[in-house]
């Protein structure tokens, strides 16, 4: 069955409006001035929802004079330094002020902590924070860099729209007084990139992430091969980005990764709180791996390159042993170059491989995953073979009811949740949507955000959710306008599903934060759908 048929109209690829965005560098009109002389945004406006609020006293205002005072214990003051100096960075342009970063203890301002044996933190996760605001002082307190800088992400939900611009805005930029005590309801919250159907360059990539970290998404999944390129460099087999990675859906020139480009991915995700997730999609999706060398076919010859966007018709040669020193190989160098943990072998749509052939080939290509220190991650066909200890499935399904999933579940695999009628980031919003795919159905802002991770696969024990990810293929689009299409407003409540305990889940009060989303959206250049389901201010 081809799941995951793709009708591409290459015009669309034109026409998302390139003016629903931003503007950028306007001044700040009557109506924006109002609104910011407003009372302060209430602590709980915010996506994800926090877990705990306590509102009262205040409100802090950030001045000419204040300071950003970071600290933390021997070792650790350097991370809250370069927290203190991303949001200085977000801060900077808009309100005008000096903001300078200093470690000097004692004082008033913001004030950045890494103190993992404080009062109220000593219990919460790494990626858990409090944020304290009185008249005096914004006080965000973690036990590490990750709980710092997401609670520096919710600060900034809590100042103006305006404070996202890069021109001097006029404030006044007040904060509400009270407590946050925040941390995620999931460990994974995960947005992918087909970056092989369409190429996007390293720069288009940060910008994504930027937009990720605004919503405490903390890993990047990169699909880097399918059949119509090849996007990673492989010293050991180079014609794979050289050759395969010279095209993409629509004939365009495709392109790939050097291993420069792909560290400094890996460098600026984790600089924002992300791990890269590298995917190399296998036994299936394979054609242009299969187009650079003839010997990965069972016949002995190469495969044209392809760029058109049908599924499963390529597979490796899975009796053959220079499979398994391809794989290797790959694996072998991918993992050397990935300091995250994960390695995902896709495993999606292997429909020319027979099931004893991909049953014999996860058997062997999981062992090689363990080898170079990696845990393994498969899409959810991979619960149909002998899931490694330890491995990981995404499950890409509708409506949860396979069973084969949930044995799998009870028997220790761990999910991380992408239904497609609800994930899937590249399904149209309505059938008027310029982009995007159908066969999974129409994808509302409300039908993606009204489900529940820890209850939607049949059976399946919730200590097995793993947590949540938001797909992104990319057969229809190819700039960042498009992927912002897409992914906004879509991306924050599948971000919201990851992070906000289950109490806090409510639609119509969902949407009002949500709304509350588009200026900010539009102060940063954020191209997104104004789906008529959620209440915008009106612009
Ligand atoms: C998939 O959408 N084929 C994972």
């Amino acid at each position: 069955m081809r799941r995951r048929r793709a009708r591409l109209l290459c015009s669309l690829l034109l026409t998302v409006a390139a003016g629903a965005g931003a503007a950028t560098t306007a001044e700040p009109s009557a109506a924006s001035a109002a609104a910011s002389a407003a009372a302060p945004t209430p602590l709980d406006r915010v996506v994800p929802a926090p877990a705990s609020v306590r509102p009262g006293g205040g409100p802090y205002v950030i001045g000419p004079d204040t300071r950003i005072r970071v600290s933390g214990s021997v070792g650790s003051s350097r991370a809250a330094r370069q927290v203190g100096d991303y949001l200085a960075g977000v801060l900077r342009p808009s309100t005008g002020y000096r903001l300078p970063v200093t470690a000097r203890r004692g004082g008033d301002g913001i004030r950045l902590r890494l103190a993992p044996r404080a009062p109220g933190v000593r219990k919460l996760g790494a990626e858990g924070y409090r944020l304290e605001v009185n008249h005096r002082a914004i006080t965000i307190s973690a036990r590490a860099s990750a709980g710092l800088f997401h609670g520096v992400q919710t600060l900034r939900q809590l100042l103006p729209a305006s404070i996202e611009r890069t021109t001097r805005q006029p404030g006044p930029w007040r904060v509400s007084g009270g407590t946050i005590t925040d941390e995620p309801r999931y460990a994974w919250r995960g947005a992918m990139l087909d970056v092989s159907r369409h190429f996007f360059t390293v720069d288009q990539i940060k910008r994504y992430v930027d937009q990720l970290a605004l919503y405490k998404i903390n890993k990047l999944h990169l699909h880097l091969s399918d059949d119509q390129g090849w996007r990673i460099a492989i010293d050991s087999w180079p014609r794979l980005a050289t050759y395969g990675g010279s095209t993409q859906v629509g004939g365009g020139p495709g392109g790939f990764y050097t291993k420069a480009d792909y560290r400094e991915i890996v460098r600026y995700a984790a600089s924002r709180e992300l791990t890269v997730v590298p995917e190399i999609d296998m036994p299936g999706h394979t054609n242009a791996a299969l187009a650079s060398y003839a010997e990965l076919n069972c016949d002995g010859i190469a495969r044209p390159l392809y760029t058109g966007t049908d599924v499963g018709f390529s597979s490796l040669c899975v009796p053959q042993q220079v499979t398994y020193d391809f794989v290797d190989d790959v694996i072998r160098e991918l993992a050397a170059l990935t300091p995250g943990r994960y390695l995902h072998i896709g495993g999606d749509e292997a429909h020319s491989t027979s099931h004893a052939d991909y049953v014999a080939f996860m058997d062997r290509v999981q062992p090689i995953v363990a080898k170079y220190g990696k845990t393994a991650v498969g899409w959810h066909q991979l619960t149909g073979a002998h899931p490694a200890k330890g491995a990981i499935a995404q499950y890409w399904g509708l409506d949860g009811s396979e069973k084969q999933v949930a044995d799998a579940a009870k028997a220790g695999t761990r999910l991380i949740l992408s239904p497609a009628n609800r994930a899937y980031l590249d399904m149209k919003y309505d059938a008027n949507t310029p982009l995007g795919l159908d066969w999974a159905g129409y994808v509302e802002a409300k039908q993606s955000y009204d489900w529940d991770p820890g209850a939607y696969i049949k059976d399946a024990p919730a200590s097995s959710v793993l947590g949540v990810e938001a797909p992104l293929w990319s057969e229809t689009i190819s700039t960042s306008a498009h992927i912002e299409y897409l992914a906004f407003p879509r991306l924050p409540g599948i971000a919201e599903l990851g992070w906000s305990p289950r109490a806090t889940h409510d639609w119509d009060t969902y949407k009002v934060r949500l709304a509350a989303q588009g200026p900010r959206w539009d102060a940063l250049g954020i191209t997104y759908y104004r789906s008529p389901q959620v209440p915008w201010p009106a612009r």
